[in-house]
């Protein structure tokens, strides 16, 4: 079957809400036993029994990506508990909106940490244990910031960049030293998630007029007005396109760049 995850074990980081709880659900609907982690432990709590109610299998482990003993643990206890890792959603990732002349080191330092250092440490660790499993598919959640510019997310842009292009070294890696492990970024546009009630909105801070009303998130609708149709994509959008990278029917993909945008970009 198309899409068939059964007999997979998945990890996917950033699993409490928005993109990664929609990947979980996915996942676990094709067949997938599912790890969901992330530092919001009620909501990776909630996407677990989300996925258990609808008769997929999941747990959750509490998990900072920034981290590097608590991935080394996890991957651990995955291999105690599953045997196997078969897919590795790193999706985890915070959108902090600043100029880059008022956007302090720290946030920068922070921002790349969850970004970069956070990708960049689930592949080192999941590697060995995918490679022992006998077959691997990464998928690295980057953005369209990862294929151009934007005003006013110079910090994201830089670490969905790197996201891209690490995505492809790790392929290309993996490919040379003839492990069965393939690794492919992702591309999401305007998605209508909680990202834009967190720290993106600080892109407003000139422009008051981008805030929804109540003035506590970015108004998706303005800048899915950007896209042609003018609507925002779902998490579902994203996650479909995750399903497909990690089963088999992808399995020449490796390397690539899967952009979901609704051609946003392709203009
Ligand atoms: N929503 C969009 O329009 C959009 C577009 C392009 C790319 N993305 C990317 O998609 C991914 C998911 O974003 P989303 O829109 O679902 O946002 P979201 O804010 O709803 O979800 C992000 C999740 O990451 C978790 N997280 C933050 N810091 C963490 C850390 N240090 N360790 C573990 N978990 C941490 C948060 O708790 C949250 O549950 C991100 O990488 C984001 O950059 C989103």
């Amino acid at each position: 079957m198309l899409n068939d995850c059964n007999g997979k074990t998945a990890l996917v980081t950033g699993a409490a809400g928005g993109i990664g709880r929609s990947c979980a659900q996915k996942l676990a609907e094709a067949g997938a036993s599912l790890i969901v982690t992330d530092i919001d432990e009620a909501g990776i709590e909630k996407t677990v029994s989300l996925i258990t109610e609808a008769g997929g299998t999941a747990r959750a482990l509490a998990q900072d990506v920034t981290q590097e003993d608590v991935w080394a643990d996890i991957i651990g206890d995955i291999k105690a508990h599953e045997g196997a890792l078969n897919v590795l959603v790193n999706n985890a990732g915070i959108a902090i909106g600043a100029s880059i002349i008022d956007m302090s080191l720290e946030d920068w330092h922070r921002q790349t940490a969850i970004n970069l250092d956070g990708v960049f440490l689930g592949c080192k660790h999941a590697i060995p244990l995918m490679a022992e499993s006998g077959s691997g598919s990464i998928i690295n959640i980057s953005s369209i910031a990862g294929l151009r510019g934007a005003a006013g997310l110079a910090g994201y842009c830089a670490t969905k960049g790197g996201v891209r292009l690490f995505s492809k070294s790790v392929a290309a890696e993996c490919a040379a030293a003839d492990m069965p492990i393939r690794c492919n970024s992702v591309h999401p546009g305007i998605i209508d998630t909680d990202i834009w009630g967190r720290e993106i909105a600080g892109i407003a801070a000139n422009n008051p007029e981008m805030m929804a009303p109540g003035g506590n998130r970015i108004d998706i609708n303005l800048v899915a007005a950007g896209v042609p149709g003018g609507k925002p994509g779902h998490p579902d959008d994203i996650a479909n396109g995750v399903v497909y990278l990690a089963s088999d029917a992808s399995s020449y993909v490796n390397g690539s760049e899967l952009v979901i945008d609704y051609a946003l970009t392709a203009r």
